[in-house]
């Protein structure tokens, strides 16, 4: 009885020792890490709104995207962008209200032009994410636009031209307002 009595006191004032000893934390914040400074988010803070919102500084045109494509895309995407072994990133116009035969494209599909430079750049070449220079990615939106007849040949895309292009398909969703 006497040695359990010991323990349990032993016991308690080690409980004591530890919470005295605990750093004091703000009862409001969970107390993970630290705060991440501005030039560690600088390269991931990179979401472009369908306004723009975001857009970097830089210029590119469908020839000189036809140069970045040729080297970087075409063995995933096809020549001019028509598929095989990856994704095509033309055509299926007018397929998208059919029954179970939508041919969902860049061109067909996609109701913002931001959102294709915002994903090559996020996210292509597949396989060397995030390496595209700000005037080769606003190049090759343009070369892909230009294939789809979105935007003419000799259009030039920066930040203030690539939110006015109108997608075909921009009014073909239901809005959903929450
Ligand atoms: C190594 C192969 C590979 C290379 C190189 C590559 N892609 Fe892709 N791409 C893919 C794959 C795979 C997907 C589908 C990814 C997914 O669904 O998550 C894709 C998807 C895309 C899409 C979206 C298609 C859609 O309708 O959903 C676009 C746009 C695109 N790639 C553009 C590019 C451009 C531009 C380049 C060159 C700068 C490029 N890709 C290089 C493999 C590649």
């Amino acid at each position: 009885m006497r040695s359990r009595d010991h323990v349990t006191t032993a016991a308690a004032m080690i409980c004591a020792a530890l919470m005295l000893a605990a750093p004091a934390v703000a009862a409001d914040t969970p107390a993970f890490g630290q705060p991440i400074s501005p030039p560690d988010l600088a390269p991931w803070d990179i979401s472009i709104g369908p306004d723009g919102a975001g857009l970097p500084p830089g210029r590119g045109n469908p020839a000189q995207g036809q140069a970045v494509f040729a080297a970087k895309c075409q063995a995933c995407h096809g020549e001019k962008g028509v598929g095989k072994p990856n994704d095509a990133l033309v055509g299926g116009f007018g397929t998208i209200a059919s029954d179970g035969a939508a041919v969902k494209t860049v061109g067909s599909y996609w109701p913002y032009a931001t959102t294709l430079f915002d994903y090559i750049r996020r996210a292509m070449p597949f396989n060397e994410t995030k390496s595209l220079t700000a005037d080769e990615a606003y190049a090759v939106s343009a070369y892909i636009l230009n294939l789809n007849g979105v935007i003419g040949a000799d259009d030039m895309l920066d930040a203030q031209s690539l939110p006015k292009v109108k997608m075909p398909n921009r009014d073909g969703f239901i809005p959903f307002p929450r």
